[in-house]
């Protein structure tokens, strides 16, 4: 509770106005409550209803007064040194006389050293008050307050419920605690309560319930999407080391206990010929991390908000850290960061921004970023460091076709042990894993035609009948295979 230990010294220090902007005014509240027996100041509430109200002691004297005006007059002449809290305040600060009393305070004008602290959801502030002010963020809850909340809602269900105990499987809870860092305690509250009710039960699929719900409230720019459909690693046929490099690195991601402490993973670069699983292997990162999937789409990031690139980017890095553990998925990042390109530096300045956040964020989001053309790469994103590996996804070789037509013959429900996929990889020499699927696609439209059970012969027919873009194109594909054995790791 680091923040909640500087409000202690804020007050100690008797700094003249403190600014709270937070909807949770019982939290602000309870953080003073408490902040206030470490420093021994009288506490005072202030509200239109309620007039002043002393919190730390029993004082039935300071009932009453709900003029604004009329108590600060009443605050200035205090004789002992008192914090107090204006709830809801923004409207006075328009009046003269208000404005007045408060400078008057603050200048410590009055008997004593007195503390305003205004509390509410926003504020405004006149000039004439800012040179006086330091803003207060409450803490966020901790790891353990989150456990707390938890611990709270299932006993409230279980109250509600007649005494049934809510089924909570310890390794969901834990997730779920730990994908709960970022919220404030109410909403925390109230996304745990409704994974709870809906089933009595916390469990494994309410964690990317909690992904989601935690998203929606967090999300209020276009720029991240939310990925529901993430991958598993079964998917992706090939790509071995690629899955070897990411399973060695995730207990050091999320945080689990290790033997040695190990450097969190920060992220990687995948490059490679077009449709051979680059995007495929992102959303398999974050589905074998079994975290969420934020997409940032830097493509809209300059259409959409014309010259407000940077504040844009700035707030969907934020929320990313919010979301943390996950992945952030930068697809097609070339497009964006073009090498030369005529937008006033808009693009350097986002590069450079984004190499800062890559080197100082302290969360675990872990970054993918996806290119094909790497011609268009500016070098600074290559340098080593940056990422911790670049990984180059080539074509597919015999064995990773063969395995490509298993996967997405099984995915038809089809049974692929009856295809002869050694002969088929053969005849698909070439192939994209894209090219691979649309073969089996078409090969079942061809068999269709027929009026007959899909066999090996339909897609070798579909297969010979093929020209791969890696041979239509052979030219750039080589060029681009030269330039990633220089720099690059191979996937496979
Ligand atoms: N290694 C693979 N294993 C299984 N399926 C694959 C593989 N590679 C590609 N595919 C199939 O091809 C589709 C397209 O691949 P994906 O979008 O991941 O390629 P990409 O490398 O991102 O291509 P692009 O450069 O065009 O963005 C995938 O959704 C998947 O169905
Ligand atoms: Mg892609």
């Amino acid at each position: 509770m680091g923040a909640n230990q500087d409000l202690a010294t804020l007050l100690r220090a008797r700094t003249p106005l403190l600014v709270v902007e937070s909807a949770e005014e019982g939290r602000v509240v309870e953080a003073f409550r408490h902040a206030i027996s470490q420093v021994l100041r009288p506490l005072y509430t202030w509200s239109i209803t309620d007039g002043l109200v002393r919190l730390d002691m029993d004082d039935e004297e300071s009932r009453g007064l709900p003029d604004a005006s009329l108590t600060l007059g009443a605050i200035k002449q205090f004789p002992e040194a008192g914090v107090f809290l204006l709830l809801d305040f923004q409207p006075y600060l328009r009046y003269p006389m208000t404005l007045r009393l408060m400078r008057e305070i603050v200048q410590r004008q009055g008997t004593a050293a007195h503390t305003l602290v205004l509390v509410g959801a926003r504020f405004e502030m006149p000039d004439d008050l800012v040179a006086y002010m330091t803003r207060f963020e409450l803490a966020l809850p901790d790891a353990q307050a989150l456990a707390q909340i938890v611990r709270e809602e299932a006993f409230q269900y279980s109250r509600e419920h007649g005494g049934r105990r809510v089924e909570v499987d310890a390794e969901a809870a834990r997730a779920i605690v730990r994908n709960l860092a970022g919220l404030t305690d109410a909403d925390a509250r109230r996304i745990v309560r409704k994974l709870i009710y809906d089933d009595g039960a916390l469990t494994a699929d309410d964690v990317p319930r909690l992904a989601e719900a935690k998203f929606r409230l967090l999300d209020r720019d276009s720029l991240l999407h939310f990925e529901y459909e993430t991958a598993r690693f079964a998917d992706v046929a090939g790509l071995a080391r690629l899955k070897r490099w990411v399973q060695q690195r995730e207990p050091a991601f999320l945080g689990k206990r290790m033997p040695v402490k190990l450097d969190p993973p920060k992220g990687m670069l995948l490059l490679g010929v077009q449709g051979c699983g680059k995007s495929l292997a992102a959303k398999a990162v974050a589905g074998g991390f079994g975290v969420p999937l934020l997409r940032l789409d830097i493509g809209t990031l300059y259409n959409k908000y014309h010259g407000e690139t940077e504040r844009n980017l700035r707030a969907a890095l934020k929320s990313a850290e919010l979301l943390a553990p996950c992945v952030l998925w930068l697809d097609e990042i070339e497009k964006a960061l073009a090498a030369e390109s005529n937008d006033d530096g808009v693009s350097r300045r986002v590069l450079g921004y984004l190499l800062t956040w890559m080197a100082e964020r302290k969360a675990p989001v872990f970054l993918v970023a996806t290119a094909n053309d790497v011609q268009a790469l500016p070098p600074e994103l290559l340098r080593k460091g940056r990422f911790d590996e670049i990984f180059f996804v080539d074509l597919p070789d015999a064995t990773t076709r063969a395995e490509v037509l298993r996967i997405h013959l099984a995915r038809r429900g089809l049974d692929a042990d009856a295809f002869d996929r050694a002969a088929l990889a053969e005849v698909s020499e070439g192939f994209s894993g894209a090219e691979l699927e649309q073969l089996v696609v078409a090969a079942l439209y061809a068999a269709a035609a027929e009026g007959k059970p899909l066999e090996t012969r339909h897609l070798d027919e579909e297969a010979r009948a093929t020209r791969p873009l890696s041979v239509i194109m052979a030219d750039r594909v080589e060029a681009l295979r030269a330039w990633a054995r220089e720099r690059t790791v191979p996937a496979d």
